[in-house]
């Protein structure tokens, strides 16, 4: 089973225990004005858990499955390493309450909590994928919310080691501002945490208060790639049948003295993969909001470009085959041309920037390497020259400098100060 035919699985698992499969959203949120971007299988079902919508009615069952297209904007800096990633895809059961029944023997539709749910993970991992799971976690309990002795006696019965833990890592949601969320179980496998079940049993206010939900529900998000990661035994996603396939297309125009620069070479692929599903959605580069988002994704990916001297000529064709593997799966990133459209209107706009400021970091590296002046170069090239501070993180970071917490606190102080003195917005700014 490979990229293609393991999400099928996963499905067809939760399909054949009464949920209907229900297709991916857009990546642009259509009813969570909080969010920039899809950022969780839940997002799209949020009204269902409040009954604000009926399940039975729209789907037939108070169960559904789904593979969601999420995107993590808090993930960024993580990508180049094993496992971040800003665009990814997730798996997901979901519960929608009243609960009917917590039997994981019963494949009816009524809504289920805690024991079927954590069966059937269970079952999924070891039995349909073969895996061995390291241990489990679960709600260790706080001073708001008590413990979830619910779930830890059902993990009992598993025998498989378990490990508690707070707020932190083992309660998940809302998205946005407020909504549905509750303590979580979640499977490690190869030290990673590979599933997350979330019991939705608040709801969150924006003043940060918790209400007890009327009927309790289940979201659980299985990130696609780590799945296939530990499957497939891969050191890193990026060697994974998620990307396999657009790594060798890129590999050949990677010349050789930049062959072992593997963090730059993922992000390349990251941000390629993102850029494709991001523009499919209708996502525009602009100074504000998700369009900005892309644009940073944009830019970096040129940079990376770039830096690697990955030849003008392959761009297309990277485009090209990343659109034409992913379409397989999702037909919405058929048109190629359109993204390369907007992908190379952009570049051209930004060619300049990115140019001059890579010419005036190299020019002024000793200054980069001095912590007494750091921030302040940093900040000349984003307020003069407009190249972006992100990308000047980049160049320190390949050149082995570090940007340290007091130079960010200078940077942002100069960039406040610069900014009472033009009144303008940093979005302006950065155009
Ligand atoms: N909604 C569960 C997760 O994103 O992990």
């Amino acid at each position: 089973m490979n990229y293609f035919e393991i999400k099928k699985n996963f499905l067809e698992f939760f399909e054949k225990r009464g949920h209907k499969i229900i297709p991916s959203s857009s990546l642009i949120p259509q009813n969570d004005p909080s969010v920039l971007l899809t950022t969780a299988g839940m997002q799209q079902f949020k009204e269902y858990f409040l009954r604000k919508k009926i399940p039975e009615q729209d789907f037939g069952t108070q169960r559904v499955t789904s593979c969601q297209k999420c995107f993590r904007t808090t993930d960024i800096e993580e990508v180049g390493d094993e496992r971040h990633l800003t665009f990814f895809e997730m798996l997901g059961n979901f519960s929608f309450g009243p609960v009917k029944s917590d039997d994981p023997s019963d494949f009816s539709t009524g809504g289920y909590f805690k024991r079927a749910s954590i069966y059937w993970a269970f079952e999924f991992l070891t039995q349909h994928m073969d895996l061995k799971i390291d241990y489990v976690t679960y709600f260790g309990g706080d001073s708001e919310i008590p413990e979830d002795l619910e779930s830890f006696n059902i993990l009992k019965e598993l025998n498989l080691p378990i490990k508690s833990s707070g707020r932190e890592d083992n309660f998940w949601g809302p998205t946005g501002n407020e909504g549905p969320c509750g303590p979580t179980v979640e499977f490690y496998i190869n030290g990673l945490e590979v599933w997350n079940l979330v019991f939705n049993e608040y709801y969150k206010y924006p003043d940060g208060s918790l209400k007890k939900l009327e009927f309790p529900g289940v979201d659980t998000g299985m990130g696609y790639e780590r799945l296939l990661m530990v499957l497939e035994k891969k050191e890193n996603v990026f060697e994974t049948s998620a990307f396999d396939t657009i790594y060798k297309i890129l590999k050949p125009f990677i010349p050789q003295e930049y062959i072992n620069f593997k963090r730059d070479q993922r992000i390349i692929l990251d941000h390629l993969r993102a850029i494709v599903f991001l523009i499919s959605d209708g996502v525009l580069p602009s100074n504000i909001l998700r369009g900005y988002v892309l644009r940073r994704i944009l830019r970096r990916l040129f940079l990376k470009l770039k830096q690697l001297n990955v030849p003008k000529k392959s761009y297309n064709i990277l485009i090209q085959k990343t659109c034409e593997f992913y379409s397989k799966s999702w037909p919405e990133v058929e048109n190629y041309k359109k993204v390369i459209e907007v992908f190379e209107e952009e570049l051209d706009k930004f060619n300049l920037i990115l140019e001059r400021g890579i010419r005036l970091f190299n020019k002024n590296i000793d200054d980069f390497k001095n912590k007494e002046k750091r921030a302040r170069k940093a900040f000349d090239l984003f307020s003069t020259y407009g190249f972006p501070l992100e990308l000047t993180k980049e160049l320190l970071k390949s050149n082995d400098i570090l940007w340290e917490k007091e130079d960010e606190d200078e940077f942002l102080k100069l960039f406040e100060e610069h900014k009472k003195i033009s009144k303008k917005l940093f979005d302006d700014e950065v155009e």
